[in-house]
């Protein structure tokens, strides 16, 4: 069985390190906030690139702590893209505002100027663009869009750590364990330029205020926990090494999957022009027809293969929200990740390579 993801060998390497971190903060009596936190805003915005980093207790309170800092409430209005993982929308809503649901690009999954445009109403104060399956958003363009609206963009990189700083407002990430670079547990991170956003989410973070008995804010206990930021001490060095592995695997998966893509049975996502611009967290390829027949197929020949995202999230029943999203929902169909991690090994490259290539020639899917 080649599994989709395998955080536990993301961290076997690791493992004398990371328990000796461990031993650290239990002996330091810092279990919220302290040295290590610190260590890991001022680690993490150096490595990103953005001028503050803070630390939070998962990629959705990230997004929550974000649309806070700008000021979203009540009666706002926030476009976030019809596919992709529901975090981003709950985000918006635990915020206090609405979702604008946007479609998105069929070859990227990502939004763009124009169906951003296209779910604007005066009522919107910010975009969170996604950076979906690692690949980023056209984070350029879609600021320039945002500034002529005056309104801020959200780029929401739990799935894209390792992405250039593109100068979004505001960039979030996850460390979800199965991210490309995973705590054991939940958490997340802010970045911005802009020391106001950073104090504002900081404080927000720490019930409101940062001196004890003086809260200027709602504030919330959103903050990373010391022992998840002890660890990705440890692992935040090795996200460049992790990021060109997952380039070239994904360069791998491509030229030994090409000929299928000729069949037509499959496509298979493109490069974008910089490749910089991808971090490939998932190896999403579409299946025009029968995708059930095939996704069950690999899982039964032991493929950890999975559709990342089956439903988009206008139609999940808790939204319900109107609106069509031809391009969401025609992923939404046809999509399925193949398994993906930076330690996969080459024969369990092939193993995958030879079990799609049956799927695609089978005359039964
Ligand atoms: C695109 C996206 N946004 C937000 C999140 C939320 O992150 P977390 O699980 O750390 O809350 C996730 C992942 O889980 C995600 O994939």
């Amino acid at each position: 069985m080649v599994p989709l993801f395998a955080p536990v060998r993301q961290n076997e390497p690791l493992f004398a390190e990371i328990q000796a971190k461990f031993a650290e903060v239990l002996r330091s009596g810092e279990y919220v906030l302290g040295r290590e936190v610190a260590a890991f805003e001022e680690r993490l915005s150096q490595q990103l690139k953005f001028k503050l980093a803070v630390g939070v207790a998962s990629g959705t309170e990230a997004l929550v702590l974000a649309l806070r800092a700008i000021g979203i409430q009540p009666g706002d209005e926030v476009i976030t893209p019809a596919f992709s993982f529901v975090a981003s929308t709950n985000a918006i809503v635990w915020a206090g505002a609405k979702p604008a649901f946007a479609d998105v690009d069929l070859e990227t999954a990502n939004v763009t100027v124009e169906t951003v445009e296209k779910a604007w109403n005066s009522k919107v104060r910010a975009v969170i663009a996604v950076d979906l399956f690692g690949r980023q958003a056209p984070i350029e363009e879609l600021k320039k869009w945002c500034q002529k609206k005056s309104i801020y963009l959200i780029e929401d990189g739990a799935q894209s750590i390792g992405v250039p700083n593109l100068r979004p407002d505001i960039y979030t990430t996850s460390f979800y364990p199965t991210k490309n670079v995973g705590a054991v547990g939940d958490a997340g991170a802010v970045l911005t330029d802009d020391a106001e956003i950073a104090m504002r989410v900081r404080e927000i973070s720490r019930h409101g205020g940062l001196t004890r008995d003086h809260y200027l804010r709602v504030g919330t206990t959103g903050r990373i926990d010391a022992l998840q930021a002890a660890i990705l001490n440890v692992k935040i060095p090795k996200l460049e090494g992790w990021t060109k592995i997952h380039r070239t695997l994904a360069a791998t998966y491509r030229t030994r999957l090409q000929s299928l893509q000729d069949s037509g049975k499959i496509w298979l996502p493109e490069a974008p022009k910089d490749p910089l611009q991808h971090v490939w967290a998932l190896y999403t390829v579409r299946v025009p027809q029968h995708r059930s027949a095939f996704l069950e197929a690999l899982k039964n020949k032991g493929v950890g293969a999975a559709v990342y995202y089956p439903k988009i999230i206008p139609r999940q029943p808790v939204y319900s929200a109107p609106g069509e999203f031809p391009h969401s929902e025609r992923l939404a169909r046809e999509v399925l990740s193949l398994p993906f991690f930076a330690e996969l090994s080459s024969q369990e490259i092939d193993f995958v390579v030879k079990q799609v290539t049956e799927c695609c020639l089978s005359p039964s899917i």
